[in-house]
């Protein structure tokens, strides 16, 4: 039997990751208009990092990681995500000691045992941006404004952003009683799971997505009602920040985000045309992970955007993503003595930075050619013992079909004037 892909996790070919690349480019283009540079952490961390940072109660926690024992018989963890890393990186290296506030992103895999389905992997990619070292609610808004004009750079319709405050450790274990008090009479109504829930996170209780648990919460206590002045303040700004600079939002009471760490800002976006799987990114203000992880209390706000999801959302669209490159060149030659000359004619094409491809098959002069039509190339150079003579080759323009002699001393700035 042939060996084939783990289950969950896909093979991007060369036809998709132009688009890959398209998209991380803008990624990085955008990062770098507001300030934010890029981090690169392990892939695989120490377990007790998300146990506390995500926390244990969390589904990812639960049932969702891929752990295991190195050879020493230490807990490692494959990253379900990436802020518990990040927050690592910055108290571990002692990034607060500098001058905060840290605005960083990363590009990378991400490994969740969940039930494979449409738009949800084992192995998935995030683009994730967090600041860190500040509390102030324009940070939450700059970077909800990152992610939200992400969207749109990429030509992306119908997105929705969900905004919520889920509180901080003062106002939220009201909150959580209250809530408790509500549901525990109705745990018969609710699904296996949120009765689980109801006594270690009776707040996640509120967005199950199955109907009869949201019947019988429709009335439960809100959020927001719950608030502290501080976090009531904090929203309050950061939704003026967010009104100012004309993201438009939705409030959403009943959001609360599936990991522990968030406090106070918590937002989703919503792309149409992905199913059950809408949401394209998550994110929100998490004041108390470089804590809880064995760092100095640093606020911190961030969001993660799933790339399989947002490629998912703009082939749902048909958004044409405008990714062709610059022209390639086809080089063919004939004869050994031209194929020689020409791997060195190749070489100082592409030192000047033009696309030149050469057959590497030993193939016919008709394959050769035949390499060009298939590669889309906009010119072929051929090159045979004729033209070496002459020390020149004969360039094709693979549009017209038309076709002239050019001196190799002069191929460059002609080939410079073709394009
Ligand atoms: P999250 O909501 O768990 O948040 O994930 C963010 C995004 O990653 C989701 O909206 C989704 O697009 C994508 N995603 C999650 N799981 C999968 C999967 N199994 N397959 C495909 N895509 C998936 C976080 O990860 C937080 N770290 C976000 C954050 C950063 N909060 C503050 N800073």
């Amino acid at each position: 039997m042939s060996i084939r892909r783990p289950q969950g996790t896909q093979d991007f070919l060369p036809r998709q990751t132009v688009y890959w690349q398209y998209m991380e480019k803008k990624i990085r283009d955008l990062c770098r208009v507001c300030g934010y540079e890029e981090i690169r952490t392990p892939v695989f961390e120490a377990t007790e990092l998300f146990q506390r940072g995500v926390g244990a109660a969390t589904d990812i926690v639960n049932k969702e990681m891929f752990t295991f024992e190195d050879k020493g018989g230490r807990s490692l963890t494959l990253r379900p995500e990436g802020t518990a890393s990040v927050a690592r990186a910055y108290a571990e290296n002692k990034l607060y000691g500098q001058t905060p506030p840290w605005k960083l992103y990363y590009l990378a895999p991400m490994f969740r045992h969940e039930k494979p389905q449409a738009g949800r992997f084992h192995q998935f990619h995030q683009f994730g941006a967090e600041a860190l070292g500040t509390s102030d609610p324009l940070a939450d808004a700059e970077i909800i404004w990152l992610a939200w004009t992400l969207g749109a750079k990429l030509g992306l319709k119908g997105l929705s952003l969900r905004l919520n405050s889920v509180g901080c450790p003062v106002c939220r274990p009201g909150h959580i009683a209250a809530l408790s008090a509500f549901l525990r009479p109705l745990a018969g109504e609710l699904c296996e799971d949120c009765r689980a829930r109801l006594d270690k996170n009776p707040l996640r209780v509120l967005d199950c997505k199955k109907e009869s648990c949201q019947k019988a919460t429709a009335n439960a206590p809100a959020l927001p009602g719950s608030l502290c002045p501080d976090c009531r303040e904090h929203f309050a700004a950061a939704r003026s920040y967010l009104e100012a600079m004309d993201i438009p939002y939705q409030l959403d009471e009943r959001l609360v985000r599936g990991l522990d760490y968030y406090c106070k800002t918590a937002f989703e976006i919503l792309a149409p045309g992905l199913g059950a799987q809408n949401a394209v990114c998550g994110g929100g203000r998490y004041d108390g992970l470089v804590q809880e992880i064995g760092g100095p209390p640093s606020p911190g706000v961030g969001f993660a955007l799933g790339l399989e999801r947002l490629l998912g959302a703009l082939a749902e669209q048909g958004a044409a993503l405008p990714v062709s490159g610059p022209p390639c060149y086809v080089l063919a030659t004939l004869g050994e003595t031209a194929r020689r000359r020409g791997a060195a004619l190749a070489a100082e094409l592409r030192a000047a930075g033009f696309t030149v491809l050469m057959d590497l098959q030993g193939r016919t002069l008709k394959s050769q050619l035949k390499l060009a039509d298939r590669k889309q190339a906009a010119f072929t150079l051929i090159l045979g013992e004729d033209e070496l003579e002459r020390g020149a080759a004969l360039v094709r323009d693979m549009r017209t079909g038309e076709q002239r002699e050019i001196p190799l001393a002069e191929l460059a700035r002609a080939m410079e004037d073709m394009t």
